[in-house]
């Protein structure tokens, strides 16, 4: 992929997820957008360098355009594990700036970086050092009682000189103490124009946007005042909206119509990934709210929930749970509104 094919890909972006966008899920949810960029878990450095790096960093070859998201704050050991991810393909390296758990605070990397310009800049040079993709930082318009204004303008700067490819924020603040990841993703407020005076004051850095966005609409509007929308939760539980971004993001045909036909486009997958001894609902997971708002969704979620997890759950559950669907072309109506 060249980077100017990445840049256009950035319009919209699937947001990295721990827990959630495993590899199983960004091959799914592929299949709902041709164009948009999808990300890894964070994977921090020490696992990397110590861990299963087949296992950590495996990825299917459909799952292209992918960025492989990092963890880390010691720029010598981000600088290999970019050349690592770069040599298997990654199309981006992103580092994390934005995560506040007590456990990525305690190995001084997440969001508290947001107190150290300096050191991120060191780490993206490194990075930009070491491959010849893009590199990309996400993090927050500040921690704590730092001043937004200041704050993100430092840091912006501070990646922008290191040559950073394009800075995705997530719209708020995050606090270290007394906040837990969760509520850091849901009590601090969205500021959008923060962001939005970001992109005006830097018109040459690629800003990419990201909290709370519910809908490719939305996104689509975002689009007059930043480079690009990257979507989180929404794409995760309503997985459906997906089938709406290369259309309204890329003016491009949707890969299918339906969301039915994603489900019957990933039965070859799941039969490869059993027969390689993945548990059905590793990859089923993912699939629970393909359907919301559809007559028959919920007693489809049930399949699943339920029949999945059995020893032995082979793809004649997910075959029976599309037949839990009352109405065949209901989800068409998830696509046109
Ligand atoms: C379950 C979950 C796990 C997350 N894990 C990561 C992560 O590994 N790296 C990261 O940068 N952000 C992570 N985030 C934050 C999201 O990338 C995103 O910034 C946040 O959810 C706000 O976007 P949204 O409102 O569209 O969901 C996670 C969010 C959720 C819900």
């Amino acid at each position: 992929m060249t980077r100017k094919e990445l840049s256009a890909a950035r319009r919209f972006a699937i947001a990295p997820m721990m827990d959630w966008t495993d590899r199983h899920c960004r091959f799914f949810h592929r299949l709902m957008t041709r164009r948009a960029l999808v990300y890894t878990e964070m994977i921090t450095t020490a696992a990397i360098i110590h861990g299963d790096r087949a296992r950590l960093l495996g990825y299917d070859a459909a799952e292209h355009p992918v960025a492989l998201q990092l963890g880390g704050s010691d720029p010598h050991a981000l600088g290999q594990c970019a050349r690592i991810g770069a040599a298997l393909g990654y199309d981006e390296i992103n580092l994390n700036v934005g995560c506040p758990s007590d456990r990525v605070q305690e190995g001084r990397f997440g969001a508290c970086l947001m107190a150290e310009p300096a050191l991120v800049g060191d780490c993206v040079a490194a990075m930009k050092a070491a491959v010849a993709v893009p590199v990309t930082v996400k993090c927050r318009i500040g921690i704590d009682e730092q001043d937004p204004e200041s704050s993100l303008e430092t840091f912006a700067c501070a990646v922008e000189a290191a040559g950073v490819d394009a800075l995705i924020v997530h719209a708020r603040k995050a606090w270290l103490k007394g906040l837990s990841p969760r509520e850091n993703r849901e009590v601090p407020p969205l500021d959008y124009n923060r962001v939005f005076r970001l992109k005006a004051a830097h018109p040459r850095l690629a800003v990419v946007l990201n909290g709370g966005v519910a809908s490719v609409e939305q996104a689509v509007a975002l689009l007059d005042r930043v480079d690009g929308v990257m979507m989180g939760r929404a794409a995760y539980q309503e997985p459906w909206r997906l089938l709406a971004v290369d259309p309204l993001m890329f003016g491009e045909a949707a890969p299918f119509a339906q969301a039915k036909a994603v489900v019957a486009a990933l039965v070859p997958y799941v039969e490869r990934e059993l027969a390689r001894g993945t548990r059905l609902s590793s990859i089923t997971r993912h699939m629970l709210g393909l359907f919301r708002g559809v007559p028959g969704a919920r007693a489809f979620r049930r399949h699943l929930a339920t029949e999945a997890v059995k020893p032995g759950a082979g793809v004649q559950v997910l075959v029976d749970a599309l037949a839990q669907l009352l109405d065949t072309d209901a989800d068409l109506a998830h696509i046109a509104a």
